[in-house]
């Protein structure tokens, strides 16, 4: 039984067995959040944090096994240092609470992402949390840290050429099951549910290979601002779609 309230505040229900597998989001909007209040980026950035806790709560409460969720693109180094600086700083808090309380917690955490320019001692903390969760049956969360779509696929073909000069693959060899075991999200299957908050429709770089066909689902609510009940009412929508695969029904 998954209640949840509808834009006419009527109470609906989700279908328990059509929750998706992976749903994947952009979480977008906290520096508008910010502007709103007169407060500076690193408040909006701060909240933004506090609704990922809420929505993968939310998520595991669902029975969503894979939460991609989008915290740092390779395009996010253009913000101005202070912004930078206050986004790495609140990361550093993200993970050690994460860390601190791994023990207790079922969710396997997993990074996405090029890690090797963020600071040593953020690289160092991401090694043991991923090391601390390894074993965990429950949620799989996947954040993406200095992500970018492009960069992983050229990461992944580079890794992919060099098997072949080693001999291990013959071009004609390569195929999309190839490539994917070289991507960041190799075993894991593609989102079926994409969601952006902010009101924004585009993809900024994110996922570029798996959503090849996700649903999407654009929300006008800023980050910060998105609830559970919102999240079910992503679902909602999701359900209510025809997917087709390219195929006929
Ligand atoms: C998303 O919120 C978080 C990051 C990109 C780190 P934004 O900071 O992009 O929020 P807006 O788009 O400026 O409102
Ligand atoms: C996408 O949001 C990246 C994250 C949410 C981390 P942006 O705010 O960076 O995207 P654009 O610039 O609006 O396309
Ligand atoms: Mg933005």
């Amino acid at each position: 039984m998954f209640p949840f309230f509808n834009n006419n505040k009527e109470q609906m229900e989700l279908d328990e067995k059509n929750i998706p597998k992976h749903i994947a989001i952009i979480m977008d909007g906290n520096g508008r959040w910010a502007s709103k209040r007169a407060l500076p980026k690193k408040a909006g950035h701060k909240a933004g944090a506090q609704a990922l806790e809420k929505i993968s709560q939310a998520a595991i409460d669902l029975g969503v096994q894979h939460l991609t969720v989008y915290a740092f693109s390779t395009e996010n180094w253009k913000r101005s240092e202070e912004e930078i600086k206050g986004i790495m700083d609140l990361l550093r808090e993200y993970l050690k609470n994460y860390i601190e309380r791994a023990k207790n917690d079922n969710v396997r955490v997993h990074i996405i992402g090029n890690i090797l320019p963020l600071d040593k001692d953020i690289q160092q903390q991401i090694i043991e949390l991923e090391r601390l969760t390894n074993e965990k049956t429950g949620m799989n969360l996947h954040i993406a840290l200095n992500y970018g779509g492009r960069d992983e696929l050229l990461r992944a073909i580079g890794k992919l050429s060099q098997a072949v000069a080693e001999g291990r693959y013959a071009p004609e060899e390569i195929g999309e099951k190839e490539l994917e075991q070289y991507l960041d999200t190799a075993n894991i299957p593609d989102p079926e549910l994409l969601i952006r908050t902010s009101g924004e429709q585009r993809i900024s770089n994110f996922l570029l290979w798996q959503i090849a066909y996700s649903e999407l689902c654009f929300v006008e609510k800023l980050w910060p601002d998105f609830t559970e009940n919102d999240l079910k009412q992503a679902i909602y929508h999701y359900q209510n779609r025809e997917r087709r695969f390219g195929g006929r029904k």
